[in-house]
């Protein structure tokens, strides 16, 4: 049985820092150290300016640290849909953007003397059926529109039955943590700051600084940067124009060398597939079975479908790990970067539809251009304020508040909970507890744990996800352990605990 456990933070070699304790000043406060908040708070810092980078868990041990570690432009099928949406100047920026970002990895992964094994690879999507064909031709026109380094083959090194696939040349993988690890080193050796376990609770703007107040002190900085995946500061109205959506991974160790290349299929069910190395054995990591976060089966049976599927196509000797993570794709699919709507001194970046390696690099080039009042040409096609003037937001923001309290009455009117009787050690779910509804984990030793289904964000009703005994929010992917913790924003505050005896 494999290890519950990225493969990326189970083989990381992240030193600890300290959880911010008192008061601390800033020239930027930046929120978040995934690649995104790391990228920024180095890339500024390379500007003249002192950082304080605060993390509410262990750097990189969000989504960062749960990826596939593929750095590429290739987004799947996007190209030809950016095109018809925002028009090729705009889609040409995207593509741009994360081009530039390869290199930009390559870069830092060098300068920062990283032990992130960054590799040149081909990235490939698939067609397996003569229906999906057509998509894939048009996508290999799209990309050559856009500049994009994009050849239509038949020559593929995963054994799939194949109708035709679209390579990209020069694209690469990494090792996630590693790199977002030397990230982090470089910015302390740099003079910046970097504190775990510090999770911001809010952004206070003053006329002439910002104050981010953290649960251990609070960071003063004329600027602020929430590189958080999605803004947990609800004032930009971000969380009511991006979806979240989970997906599941599994890491093999192979008997014979892994396909070197990195493939993704453009038909259903996704499977995304790179080359690891366990060690030096090879091995193969393996992605999908994507799903809007809190909906559908949440249950171990998704590891198990990837597993079957890796078993039909390689030559398994062992499944070594399997996790599961979550990100946010924007209603017009392209991310949100930039100052936010409503805030004078604060900056975002979010929305990066499962591809933030390069999107969040990228976007963090672009927050340190911001703050360095350099001209970014991306920043047209990016920009946050897009969603909308001050007004608009607002009433975006009040929109989704009813929505969001509409759905958990709604929700609760129909819940008929089970007895808490019902629940088997390992088994959790929303069931009755003296008259009251409450949701509940029997841990595998018998001890139950209940806590309030009440998302602490703005209060929809929780499901149970049984993959990751969490708690998960199916309005804006907020996630709590089954006793309570935020495990994943935007909300801040923990569930409600509810005491319950021992052995109920
Ligand atoms: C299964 C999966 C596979 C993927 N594969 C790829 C891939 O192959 N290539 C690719 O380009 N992209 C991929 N992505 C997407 C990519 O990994 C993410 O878009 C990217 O890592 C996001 O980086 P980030 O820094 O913005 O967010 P994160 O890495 O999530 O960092 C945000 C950090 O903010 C912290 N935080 C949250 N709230 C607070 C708070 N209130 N106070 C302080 N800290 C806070 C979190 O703890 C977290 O560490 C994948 C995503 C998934 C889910
Ligand atoms: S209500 Fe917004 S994440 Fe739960």
């Amino acid at each position: 049985m494999s290890q519950h456990r990225s493969v990326w933070l189970a083989t990381s070699d992240a030193p600890a820092y300290p959880a911010l304790a008192g008061d601390v000043t800033a020239d930027v406060a930046v929120v978040g150290a995934g690649i995104t908040g790391l990228t920024a708070a180095l890339l500024i810092q390379r500007g003249g300016r002192r950082v304080v980078v605060v993390e509410a868990g262990r750097v990189g041990g969000g989504t960062t640290g749960h990826t596939t570690g593929k750095v590429t432009s290739q987004h799947s099928l996007i190209y030809r849909d950016l095109i018809e949406r925002h028009g090729e100047a705009r889609a040409r920026l995207y593509a741009e953007a994360n081009e530039q970002a390869i290199d930009v990895i390559a870069r830092l992964a060098e300068e920062t003397e990283a032990d992130c094994r960054f590799e040149r690879a081909p990235a490939y999507v698939y067609a397996e059926t003569a229906d999906q064909r057509g998509a894939v031709e048009a996508e290999h026109a799209a990309a050559l529109r856009l500049g994009l380094p994009a050849t239509l083959t038949t020559e593929f090194d995963l054994p799939v039955d194949i109708a035709v696939a679209l390579r990209f040349d020069d694209q690469a993988h990494i090792h996630a943590s590693r790199y977002t690890a030397a990230l982090a080193r470089a910015i302390v050796a740099g003079g910046g700051e970097v504190f775990e376990h510090s999770r911001a609770m809010g952004i206070e703007e003053r006329r002439d600084e910002a104050v981010v107040h953290t649960e251990g002190g609070d960071i003063r900085a004329p600027q602020v940067v929430v590189a958080t995946l999605l803004p947990f500061v609800d004032r930009g109205g971000f969380f009511a124009r991006a979806q979240p959506g989970r997906s599941y991974g599994v890491a093999a160790r192979l008997r014979g060398d892994a396909p070197a290349g990195m493939h993704i299929s453009a038909g259903s069910p996704t499977r995304s597939t790179r080359p690891w190395v366990d060690g030096d054995r090879p091995g193969v990591i393996v992605v999908g079975e994507s799903h809007p976060t809190g909906e559908g089966d949440q249950t171990p049976a998704r590891w198990g479908e990837l597993e079957r599927w890796t078993r039909e196509h390689l030559d398994v000797e062992s499944f070594e790990y399997r996790w599961s993570s979550q990100d946010y794709v924007t209603v017009d699919g392209i991310p949100y970067v930039g100052r936010s709507p409503r805030m004078a001194r604060t900056l975002v970046a979010t929305g990066f539809r499962k591809w933030g390696l390069t999107n969040g690099t990228a976007a963090a080039r672009m927050l340190a251009d911001l703050v360095d009042g350099r001209d970014n040409p991306w920043l047209e096609a990016f920009d946050a304020t897009r969603i909308g003037g001050a007004a608009a937001v607002k009433k975006l923001v009040e929109a989704n508040v009813h929505v969001a309290t509409r759905f958990v009455g709604d929700r609760i009117a129909r819940l008929r909970p089970a007895s808490v009787a019902h629940l088997e050690p390992g088994d959790g779910g929303v069931v009755d507890l003296d008259g009251h509804t409450v949701g509940a984990y029997r841990d595998p030793g018998g001890e139950l744990h209940a806590v309030s289904v009440t998302c602490t964000h703005l209060g929809c009703t929780l499901r149970w996800n049984g993959a990751e005994t969490s708690w998960d929010c199916p309005c804006h992917g907020s996630r709590f352990s089954y006793e309570g913790a935020v495990l994943d924003g935007p909300a801040v505050r923990p569930l409600e605990r509810i005491d319950v005896d021992r052995g109920t």
